[in-house]
């Protein structure tokens, strides 16, 4: 067999890729403002959500996979009742992820691995001024029936968690999540109501 594959010139030349792919492999670095949209919610979706997450239903680990300012007007608006979710505004009490991250208690807990140096100093720094930040061009969160009633899914092309509310006749029902769901008993279509993905609200019909 020819010995082709191992010319002088070749080598060199996977030698430049070899450099260049371990040049572009290192972290991201830390920007001077980090939002929740573009910086904060990758860690968290990586390290956290598994635990502080919708799937989750432990009640001591509060969510963290929302911008969740229980002062935002457009939050308000859905009138959702407060208390499942951790705040994530100074104002509201001081966001607790960086004292928890430098306390005995580190998260996520042993034995998962702990944040980067790098992923850490993304969370200090958002957290001496959290702003969400905004999608260029955001994708509204949707809501259909799937297969059919009363079974219907919620969801958002840009991988946001959804809150919101629907109207099913006098019946109120909390949508806390994206995903899969089942309108409660006593509910039945049509319903309409209001979605959010943190940036727009939206509003639905499912008739
Ligand atoms: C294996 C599950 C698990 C993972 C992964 C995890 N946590 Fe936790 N976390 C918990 C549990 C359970 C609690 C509540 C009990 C406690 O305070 O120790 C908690 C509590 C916390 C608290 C205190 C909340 C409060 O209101 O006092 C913070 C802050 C926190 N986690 C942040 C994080 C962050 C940030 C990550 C990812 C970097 C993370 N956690 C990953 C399970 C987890």
């Amino acid at each position: 067999m020819k010995r082709a594959l191992l010319s002088p010139w070749l080598v060199s030349l996977l030698g430049i890729a070899l450099l260049a792919a371990a040049g572009c492999g290192g972290e991201a670095p830390v920007p001077k403002a980090p939002t929740w949209v573009d910086d904060v919610m990758p860690i968290l979706r990586a390290n956290c959500f598994t635990c502080h997450g919708a799937g989750v239903r432990d009640k001591d680990a509060k969510r963290w996979d929302f911008f969740y300012d229980p002062d935002d007007p457009k939050l308000r608006d859905i009138n959702l009742p407060i208390g499942f979710m951790s705040p994530v505004t100074l104002a509201s009490g001081r966001w607790p992820l960086w004292l928890m991250l430098k306390g005995g208690d580190r998260m996520p807990p042993v034995p998962a691995p702990p944040l980067s140096e790098r992923d850490a100093q993304v969370l200090k720094l958002f957290q001496m001024s959290p702003k969400r930040g905004t999608r260029p061009a955001n994708h509204t969160p949707k809501a259909g029936w799937f297969p059919k009633a009363p079974w219907f899914v919620v969801s958002d092309d840009d991988g946001e968690q959804v809150l919101g509310k629907l109207t099913c006749g006098s019946v109120e029902v909390l949508i806390d999540h994206t995903g899969n769901q089942r309108l409660p008993a006593g509910a039945s279509p049509p319903c309409t109501g209001l979605l959010y993905d943190g940036q727009d609200l939206q509003a639905v019909t499912l008739d």
